[in-house]
C-alpha cells in the first residue's frame, strides 16, 4: 500500500488507461451507446443528488480510481481524520471540525467541550436577536479567510432565514474602502461588533478592530465591553485587546473549516439556534455518508477521484463553480479558500517535491451572471474547464400574490440555463451544423465556411450537476460539507497536508518588514522593482 497516488502501481495502470481510451474519451458517445448512463453515474448523498454523468469517466475509469483510493489507504486515512489523529503534522494538530457538528452525547472527540461551548455561543445569538443586549439593528462581524468567508457565505444563502431587522455586515479588508462605509450608515448605540480571529495575530482584523472600536468611541458609544464581543482561539489575546466577552476555540479547528464552530456566530445572530443547528445537522448527515458510503456509493469520495483524473491525466487546470442561486454567489470564493488553501501545495507529508499537479484554480459565479461574462471561453477557448452547476429545485422568494408568479416563472427560466450550459457544453455544434443555421447577426459578406469555423463549438465539455430540493439550513450544510471531505480526498491522494498554509507566511512578513518604509519613502537595499513601486507609492 502506497499512501502517495503517483507512486502506486495503479497510477500507471490510469496512464495506460488514459493513453488507451481516456483521452479520446467522448461523453456524446457515452451516451449513445449507454442508455442507462445517467442512472448509473447519479448519486444520492444527504441533502444533495449528483448528476457525474457529462463527465469524461466510465465504469472502468471510476474502478481504476477506486482501485487507487483503496490502494492508497484512502479509507483508512478517512479514519485518521474522524478519529482525531494528528494529521496536520507539521502542526502537530488534529483536525476534527467534523466533531463540531456531531450530536450531543455522540461519542466523537471531545463532544462535552463542543457541546458547551455551541449552546454558549447560542444562548448569546439568541439573546441578541431577543434585544436582551440593547435594541441591536447592525452586527459588524470583522475577520478575514477562513474567520470570513465562512460566515459571510452563509448569511448571505440563508438571508430568506434572516430577519430584516438585523442587519449582517463583513469587513475583512485591510482596505479602508471595506471599512468606512459600513461604518457610515451605523448609530453606534444599535451596533455590535464581533472580531473574529482564531489567532488574534491577524494585521487586517486587529486593523480594522482598532479602527472600529475608536469609530464606536467617536461616535457616542459608551460600552465597549457591550459592543464588542470576540470569537478566538486565543481568548487572551481578545481579553489583552480590550475585549472581556470572547468565544473559544480549539486548534484543531482549522481557519477555513471554522464556521461550524464560535466563528458562525454570525449566522447565528442573522438565522438563529435552531437554524444554525440545523446547518450542524446537515453537515453530519455528510459526515456519516463519508464516512460510511462505500466508496462506489461516496459521493466526496467519487467527485475527488475525477478531480484527481482530471488533473493529473487530462491536465486540466482549473474548475469552474457555478452556483444557479443567487444566494450562493459567494460559494465560489469560499471554496477557493477551502480548496486551493488546503491543496496549494508543492511537497508530500515528507517534504518531498511533488511531480504531478495539485490543486486547481477554482473560480466562479452565481449563474445566469457568469454566462454573460467567462462562459464564451468555456465554450470555445482553447482550455477544458471542467464546470460544477448547483441547482436548487425549489425557490424561496419570500414573495406573494403576481409578483411570486412572476418570480416562479424567473426559477423556471434559471433553471432552464442551468440545464441547457452543461448541454451545450457537452453536445457542442460542428461547424457543419453551424453552416446550415441562419445567423441574423452574422456578416453576409464573410465566407460562410469562415463564418461556421466561429460558430462552432468542439463539446464534449465535462460537467457535474449538484442539485439541492431547496436552500435551507440543512441542505447548505451537507453541501459545504460534501466540499470539505473532496478536498480532504484530493489531498489524501495527494499525499500532502491539506491543513497547513504555510504559503501564506512569506507575503504576511515581508509586508511587515516594508510598512515602515512606506512611512520613511525608504527604498535602501531592495530589489529594482520594489525599489521603484516603493519610491514611486511614497513620493511627495
Ligand atoms: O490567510 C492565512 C490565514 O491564516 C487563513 O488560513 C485564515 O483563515 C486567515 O488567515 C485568518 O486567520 P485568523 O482567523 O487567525 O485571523
Amino acid at each position: 500500500m502506497t499512501s502517495r497516488c503517483d507512486l502506486s502501481p495503479v497510477w500507471a495502470e490510469l496512464q495506460a488507461h488514459y493513453a488507451a481510451s481516456g483521452r479520446g474519451f467522448d461523453i456524446r458517445d457515452a451516451f449513445k451507446t449507454d442508455a442507462g448512463r445517467f442512472g448509473a453515474l447519479s448519486f444520492e448523498a444527504p441533502e444533495v443528488f449528483a448528476d457525474l454523468s457529462k463527465n469524461r469517466i466510465d465504469a472502468p475509469t471510476l474502478a481504476l480510481l477506486l482501485k487507487l483510493a483503496r490502494d492508497c489507504g484512502l479509507e483508512a486515512r478517512r479514519d485518521a481524520l474522524l478519529r482525531g489523529d494528528p494529521v496536520n503534522h507539521t502542526e502537530g494538530r488534529a483536525v476534527l471540525h467534523t466533531t463540531l457538528r456531531a450530536p450531543a452525547g455522540s461519542d466523537a472527540p471531545f463532544n462535552a467541550e463542543v457541546q458547551a461551548s455551541l449552546d454558549a455561543m447560542l444562548a448569546f445569538a439568541d439573546s441578541v436577536r431577543r434585544g436582551e443586549r440593547g435594541q441591536i439593528t447592525d452586527v459588524v462581524h470583522i475577520g478575514i479567510g477562513g474567520s470570513d468567508l465562512g460566515p459571510a457565505m452563509v448569511v448571505q444563502a440563508l438571508q430568506a432565514f434572516g430577519r430584516r431587522d438585523l442587519k449582517l455586515h463583513f469587513v475583512s479588508n485591510v482596505d479602508g474602502h471595506d471599512l468606512a462605509p459600513v461604518l457610515a450608515g451605523l448609530d453606534a448605540k444599535h451596533t455590535l461588533f464581533v472580531i473574529a480571529s482564531k489567532t488574534f495575530t491577524t494585521q487586517e482584523t486587529l486593523a480594522n478592530a482598532q479602527a472600529a472600536k475608536a469609530w464606536f468611541l467617536a461616535a457616542g458609544g459608551t460600552d465597549v465591553a457591550r459592543h464588542f464581543v470576540a470569537t478566538s482561539s486565543n481568548t487572551a489575546a481578545a481579553a489583552a485587546f480590550g475585549i472581556d466577552t470572547a468565544f473559544g476555540f480549539w486548534d484543531w479547528v482549522g481557519g477555513r473549516y471554522s464556521l461550524w464552530s464560535v466563528i458562525g456566530l454570525p449566522i447565528a445572530v442573522a438565522v438563529g439556534a435552531d437554524n444554525f443547528r440545523e446547518l450542524l445537522a446537515g453537515a453530519h448527515a455528510m459526515d456519516q455518508h463519508f464516512a460510511s458510503a462505500p466508496l462506489e456509493q461516496n459521493l466526496p469520495v467519487l467527485l475527488g477521484l475525477i478531480d484527481i483524473w482530471y488533473r493529473n491525466f487530462h491536465g486540466f487546470t482549473s474548475r469552474s463553480v457555478a452556483p444557479y442561486h443567487q444566494g450562493l454567489r459567494r460559494l465560489p470564493a469560499y471554496l477557493q479558500q477551502l480548496e486551493m488553501e488546503s491543496n496549494g501545495k508543492g511537497v508530500d507529508l515528507d517534504g518531498n517535491a511533488l511531480s504531478i499537479g495539485t490543486s486547481p484554480v477554482v473560480w466562479g459565479e452565481a449563474g445566469t451572471n457568469g454566462q454573460h461574462a467567462y462562459f464564451q471561453m468555456l465554450h470555445q477557448g482553447t482550455d477544458v474547464i471542467p464546470v460544477e452547476f448547483i441547482a436548487v429545485k425549489r425557490p424561496n422568494h419570500g414573495a406573494s400574490g403576481e409578483l411570486a408568479e412572476k418570480l416562479a416563472d424567473q426559477h423556471r427560466k434559471l433553471l432552464a440555463n442551468c440545464l441547457a450550459q452543461s448541454q451545450a457544453l457537452m453536445q457542442g455544434k460542428t461547424a457543419a451544423e453551424a453552416l446550415t443555421e441562419k445567423a441574423p447577426t452574422a456578416s453576409a459578406t464573410l465566407d460562410r465556411d469562415v463564418l461556421s469555423r466561429h460558430r462552432s463549438f468542439p463539446g464534449n465539455r465535462p460537467s457535474t450537476t449538484l442539485v439541492l430540493d431547496a436552500l435551507t439550513p440543512r441542505s447548505l450544510g451537507a453541501l459545504i460539507a460534501l466540499y470539505e471531505h473532496r478536498v480532504f480526498v484530493t489531498g489524501a491522494l495527494w499525499g500532502i497536508n491539506s491543513f497547513d498554509q504555510w504559503g501564506v507566511e512569506l507575503g504576511k512578513a515581508l509586508c511587515n518588514q516594508l510598512l515602515p518604509r512606506l512611512e520613511s519613502g525608504d527604498a535602501a537595499g531592495l530589489d529594482g522593482s520594489t525599489a521603484g513601486l516603493l519610491q514611486r507609492l511614497t513620493a511627495a
